[in-house]
């Protein structure tokens, strides 16, 4: 099983790509989970319609005989697994958050891929996920704020997050999030992450009001609206991360495998005029 941590600041959009990275590993074929590892606040399955869960996370790190599978919810539109947190205010206290490793290793076997919402900042609570993660994804939300103070707030949590991500063995890449600046400082800020703070840039999702639209009506936005803006740049990431995570290869067409085929057949016969080609 391949585990992805999704880590980042207080609403740059971590719940949001778990959801929707969840369900494009779905939408491509992959058996897909989500858990939402934000045991404070959680608000991951509110974006698949799932307000109150009866059996959730916090009642199996509670309850040491109930089966895991028992607080797994099916989303049918999306195919996606949840594994969501409580809403209770009571649920949330004293919990044993070391079992939180065996629950996610016991569950995420069962997947292609698991996808695990952090809490803000250093996931301190979440830390035992990784452990079991192969893959950490820092969500950044670059504000309208000039260039240098961008990089200092680049240089402040993403270095912090890589160097936790790089003690644990896990790969590291990064998404901008609610991008509304001009493409050309977006660039700036692509290389600076790429080549100083040496982190690959996996996405660039702009800014747009039906995500948070999607969220209110309880749906991921590349269900409910698959050809907004951010959910085909959420779609481009989610390619880019499978080619990462599974090592896809880009699809030909019929006439690249002709020709690759030609060459080939080409390569084999032995009439000089032919191999001219
Ligand atoms: N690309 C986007 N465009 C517009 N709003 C967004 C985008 N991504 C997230 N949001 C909104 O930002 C807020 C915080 O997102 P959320 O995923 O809850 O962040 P986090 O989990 O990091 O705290 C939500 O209201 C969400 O709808
Ligand atoms: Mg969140």
């Amino acid at each position: 099983m391949v585990s992805v941590v999704i880590t980042g600041r207080g609403g740059a959009g971590k719940t949001t790509m778990t959801a929707n990275l969840g369900t494009y590993f779905s939408r491509v074929g992959y058996r897909s989970l989500v858990i939402d590892g934000d045991l404070y606040l959680p608000k991951l399955a509110f974006h698949f319609g799932i307000y109150n869960p009866q059996y959730n996370l916090h009642t199996l790190l509670k309850n040491q005989d109930m089966r895991v599978v028992e607080a797994v919810y099916h989303d049918p539109k999306t195919s996606v697994d949840i594994l969501p947190g409580s809403s209770k205010l009571y649920d949330v206290i004293d919990l044993d958050q070391r079992r939180l490793g065996d629950i996610v290793r016991e569950i995420g076997a069962r997947y292609n891929i698991t996808i695990i919402d952090s809490p803000v900042g250093i996931p301190f609570d979440t830390i035992s996920t990784f452990r079991l993660a192969q893959y950490q994804l820092i969500i950044i939300e670059i504000e309208r704020c000039p260039i240098h103070s961008v990089h200092r707030m680049i240089e402040n949590e993403v270095i912090k997050l890589k160097s936790l991500g790089d003690a644990y063995g896990l790969k590291v890449g990064v998404i901008l999030n609610k991008v509304r600046e001009s493409s050309e400082s977006v660039n700036d800020i692509v290389d600076f992450l790429e080549y100083s703070v040496e982190v690959p840039v996996v996405g660039v999702v702009p800014f747009d009001h039906r995500v948070p639209e999607a969220t209110n009506y309880g749906r991921p936005v590349l269900d409910y609206a698959p050809r907004t803006g951010a959910s085909k740049a959420i779609a481009e990431a989610g390619g880019i991360l499978d080619e990462w995570v599974f090592g896809k290869k880009e699809k030909k067409g019929p006439l690249a495998r002709l020709y690759e085929a030609l060459l080939a057949l080409l390569h084999r016969t032995n009439v000089p005029s032919l191999k001219k080609l």
